[in-house]
């Protein structure tokens, strides 16, 4: 059994996914900390979730900030969300046109602040009967070779097997690489600039495949939002 109520925290959830995941999980009877970068779309987020959401303000890659949302949560918390995620840059270019400072702010971004935070609140995380939970947001993008997608995708793919090496060394606790899909979102427009993208499923669609994985814990892995669907169905 869960505490009531659970608390969770999601990076990067003033807009797309990440807001979409925290109003689901607001619904579900989840207290929910929110962050991002603007501040006024993140207090506008939160206002709109209602009472059970805290909006804190910050960058995932400063360390003042993760140092902020473990004071915040030292009481204690049961999932973790790391949502937040760049491209880089937009329009994409090609690998070889990659600037290191591109690339830096990619890695930073992608792979080195989630496990920063991982590595700071991990004490924090409450262990219920079944054991507490963090998923990290994959992409399609780290299992093909897109054009123009390299540094994204590679920091992807550090991420799922930096998610896949804590499951081994942590058991006690389910590690999720989860893949949404395409989604209609912000990040979505930027990578195809120009296009429309109103073919694109709503990041509201994907939410019960989360919800499921976060109620139903099956073992650590890489899960794609569409096989996670099923089991919610
Ligand atoms: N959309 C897709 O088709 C798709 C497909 C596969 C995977 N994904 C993954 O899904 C996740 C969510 O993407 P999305 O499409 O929902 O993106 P989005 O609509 O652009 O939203 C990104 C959110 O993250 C915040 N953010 C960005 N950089 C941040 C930082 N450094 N520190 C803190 N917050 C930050 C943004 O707010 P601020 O800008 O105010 O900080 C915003 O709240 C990402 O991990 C992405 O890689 C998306």
């Amino acid at each position: 059994m869960r505490p009531t109520p659970p608390r969770a925290l999601i990076t990067g959830a003033s807009a797309g996914l990440g807001r979409a995941l925290a109003a689901g999980l607001v619904a579900d009877g989840w207290e929910v900390v929110i962050t991002g970068r603007d501040a006024e779309r993140l207090d506008a987020a939160a206002t709109e979730l209602g009472p059970r959401a805290r909006a804190v303000a910050g960058d995932v890659t400063d360390p003042g900030h993760r140092d902020d949302l473990a004071r915040i949560l030292a009481d204690g918390f049961d999932l973790l969300v790391n949502n937040a995620s760049t491209l880089g840059i937009s329009p994409l270019v090609p690998v070889q046109e990659l600037t290191s400072a591109v690339l830096r702010h990619v890695w930073e971004t992608n792979v080195v602040a989630p496990v920063a935070l991982i590595r700071a609140l991990r004490p924090l995380l409450r262990r219920d009967d079944a054991g507490a939970t963090v998923i990290n947001i994959t992409s399609d993008a780290a299992a093909e070779h897109y054009e123009t997608w390299g540094a994204y995708a590679a920091s992807k793919v550090a991420l799922e097997h930096l998610t896949l090496t804590l499951a081994a060394e942590d058991p006690d606790i389910h590690w999720y690489a989860v893949d949404p899909g395409d989604l209609r979102t912000q990040m979505h427009q930027d990578a195809f600039p120009g296009e429309d993208i109103g073919d694109r499923p709503l990041p509201e669609t994907v939410v019960p495949a989360f919800l499921a994985l976060i109620d139903r814990r099956p073992p650590s892995g890489r899960y794609r939002a569409a096989e996670l669907a099923a089991v919610a169905a």
